[in-house]
């Protein structure tokens, strides 16, 4: 099995660009379902999610073509509205492309989404908002069938939780739903912005992406256009942890600073220096950073939990103490037990871990137990003294189109066997 080899411990130094957002292309690669034509997605970063949401889009009857980091969509011929179980299982987001097929055929199949490494992941948001769109829901057998013989219709939602799929689902069922539709407490990450961007230039009518009410004015027609999705800001998030882990001065191009905020604030907060520009940013990170006042996750603007995983594996050895909290996922802490094979001094209570920063950490071999918590042992073992090997890399494949590429442009020894 394919192994990452990382010899630390070397100071990072150089300059990369960032790639464009898993997290952003997912729901728009989704929204091309309801586009009858040909969609063009530039700045798509090649990733294994977004080989398998091509799969689904095949499934379903689309063309696609994946060449240099642009995806074309032929939407013409999509019949198709089930998404086949081995496919749901090898992306849990495959539940984003629900409102997409029951709008173009006013039908959906999907098996009902296991849990993944990050705790239960209901879809229940969904399938509540979905339903009262004018879809009825039946489980039978492992499999959940969504009808909307009539179509579906627009209404008020209000989500108890601002899920950022849920979200991405109603906008989905609703840019071409008959009436109007008022989503309330709805997520705010940049990657809804993004959605909608997409949609409102295929001929949608969405306002109020990136606030909690966002309304969506159904429309008959959707008309295909070319695309551009913005940059990964946890990808980037990433290598900033990576440079405070080992100090240096690296330089990421192609971000978006403003969606870095609560990012970069920690990482000042710990003695790391930020130039900004407007689609730039020049990390300069001391020997070893200090320890930070309590870091708590939260739904954007606040600190992503995805960020949280390579923060803990930078701050385990920085000076001092962090208290870190969990807030949005259940299970989120399952890399921590890898990260201490490489020295780190993390207990953990529940939501909670307590990170004591260590001078040294010391090269291990390891293995990923999820996307993000595989991102983290790359930050941790760069800065472990000796060779580190960390397997079932697949987990990193799914959100990080060539890490090995981009930190050996900031002089890491690190490479894949
Ligand atoms: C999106 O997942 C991202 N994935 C996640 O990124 C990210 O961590 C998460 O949002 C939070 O920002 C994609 O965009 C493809 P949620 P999603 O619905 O939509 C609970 C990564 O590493 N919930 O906001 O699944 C859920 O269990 C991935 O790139 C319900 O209870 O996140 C979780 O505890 C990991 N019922 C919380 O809400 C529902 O119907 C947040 O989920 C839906 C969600």
């Amino acid at each position: 099995m394919p192994e990452l080899v990382i010899e630390g411990t070397y100071k990072l130094n150089g300059s990369t660009k960032i790639q464009g957002s898993k997290n952003a292309v997912l729901p728009i690669i989704a929204a091309t379902v309801l586009i009858n034509g040909k969609s063009i997605i530039k700045n798509c970063p090649e990733l294994s999610d977004v080989m398998a949401s091509i799969r689904i889009l095949e499934n379903l009857g689309a063309k696609c073509e994946f060449k240099e980091n642009v995806l074309t969509v032929d939407g013409s011929k999509i019949s198709g509205y089930t998404i086949p179980e081995v496919l749901m299982r090898e992306m849990r987001s495959s539940s984003l492309f629900l409102g997409a097929i029951i709008g173009r055929n006013g039908k959906a199949i999907i098996s009902s989404p296991g849990g993944c490494e990050l705790g239960p992941r209901p879809i229940d948001l969904h399938i509540k908002s979905l339903n009262l769109l004018g879809a009825t829901v039946k489980d039978k057998n492992g499999y959940i069938l969504f009808s909307a013989d009539k179509g579906l219709k627009g209404d008020n939602v209000h989500l108890s939780f601002p899920s950022v799929g849920a979200t991405e689902n109603v906008i989905l069922a609703a840019v071409t739903a008959s009436g109007k539709t008022v989503l309330y407490n709805a997520a705010k990450e940049p990657e809804i912005i993004d959605l909608a961007d997409f949609l409102n230039k295929c001929g949608g009518d969405i306002k109020g992406a990136g606030t909690d009410i966002i309304t969506i004015n159904g429309v008959s027609k959707l008309n295909p256009t070319e695309y551009s999705v913005i940059p990964d800001r946890i990808v980037a998030s990433t290598y900033i942890s990576a440079v405070a882990a080992t100090g240096g001065e690296i330089k990421l191009t192609n971000v978006n600073p403003e969606h870095l905020s609560s990012v970069i604030s920690v990482f000042r907060e710990s003695g790391c220096e930020f130039k900004i520009y407007k689609d730039e940013i020049t990390v300069y990170a001391p020997d070893r950073i200090a320890g930070v006042s309590t870091v708590r996750t939260l739904t954007y603007p606040g600190f992503p939990t995805d960020a949280g995983p390579m923060l803990i594996a930078a701050l385990s050895a920085s000076k001092g103490t962090t208290v870190f909290v969990e807030t949005i996922f259940e299970n989120r802490f399952r890399y921590i037990d890898e990260l201490k094979r490489l020295g780190a001094n993390i207990k953990t209570e529940g939501k909670i871990a307590i990170v004591e920063g260590m001078e040294n950490l010391s090269a291990a071999q390891c293995v990923c137990t999820d996307l993000r918590g595989g991102a983290a042992l790359v930050v941790a073992a760069l800065k472990a003294k000796g060779t580190t090997r960390i397997g079932r890399i697949c987990h990193i494949k799914r959100g990080y189109e060539d890490i090995v590429r981009d930190l050996r442009k900031f002089g890491a020894e690190i490479y894949e066997e």
